[in-house]
């Protein structure tokens, strides 16, 4: 098992099996709607994923133009509430499609934000695409159109998503499992 920073980080998704199912996402991509589409991956977490995907889609055919958001939630310790624009796109969303990159849904809370903020900015169509959906920690009612995983209910690290700033290197999805002898 892989040992970071003195912790056991168990393996969860492989960078193998992450990008065989990144071609396959950018495959439903394609055949989504994608008209002068704007591609906004949502940061931090989503970097890798984003950074992948996008060189994917390029593999599938679709050449959209690329923008970062960063959404943070405020709220009661680790149970999200509400979310802010800590800094916010450069471009006009108006009459495009947007696709939206985050690494998980969980809550929904971010994304829902993210995507009837694109819908007020008038977007034409929002599409969501996430690495992973913790289905089970959902508290509003959201669904990604592009999903890579289901995910169990574990804390998950690397692939860009971090403890405190750490594990984000990791080109796998893990779940830290206890300290290395
Ligand atoms: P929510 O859907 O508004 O609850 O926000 C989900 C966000 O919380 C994700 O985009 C991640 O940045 C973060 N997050 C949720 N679960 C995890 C996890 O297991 N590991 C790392 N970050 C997580
Ligand atoms: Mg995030």
């Amino acid at each position: 098992m892989p040992v970071v920073r003195g912790k056991n980080i168990e393996p969860l998704y492989t960078a193998e099996t992450i990008a065989a199912r990144n071609s396959e996402l950018a495959g439903m991509i394609v055949n989504g709607p994608h008209k002068d589409l704007l591609v906004i991956a949502v940061l931090k977490g989503s970097f890798i994923f984003a950074a992948d995907l996008i060189r994917s889609m390029h593999t599938a055919g679709l050449a959209p133009e690329v923008e970062f958001i960063t959404l943070s939630s405020y709220g009661t310790g680790t149970v999200s509430q509400g979310v802010k624009i800590t800094k916010d796109i450069d471009s006009d969303v108006h009459g495009r499609d947007v696709l939206l990159i985050d690494d998980i849904l969980e809550s929904g809370r971010t994304l829902r934000f993210a995507k009837e903020l694109m819908y007020e900015r008038g977007a034409r169509n929002v599409t969501i695409a996430v690495l992973l959906d913790k289905r089970v920690k959902r508290k509003v009612e959201l669904e990604a159109d592009y999903v890579g995983f289901e995910c169990p209910d574990h804390f998950v690290v690397g692939y860009g998503m971090d403890v405190a700033y750490a594990f984000r290197e990791l080109p796998f999805v893990g779940v830290v499992t206890g300290d290395a002898e």
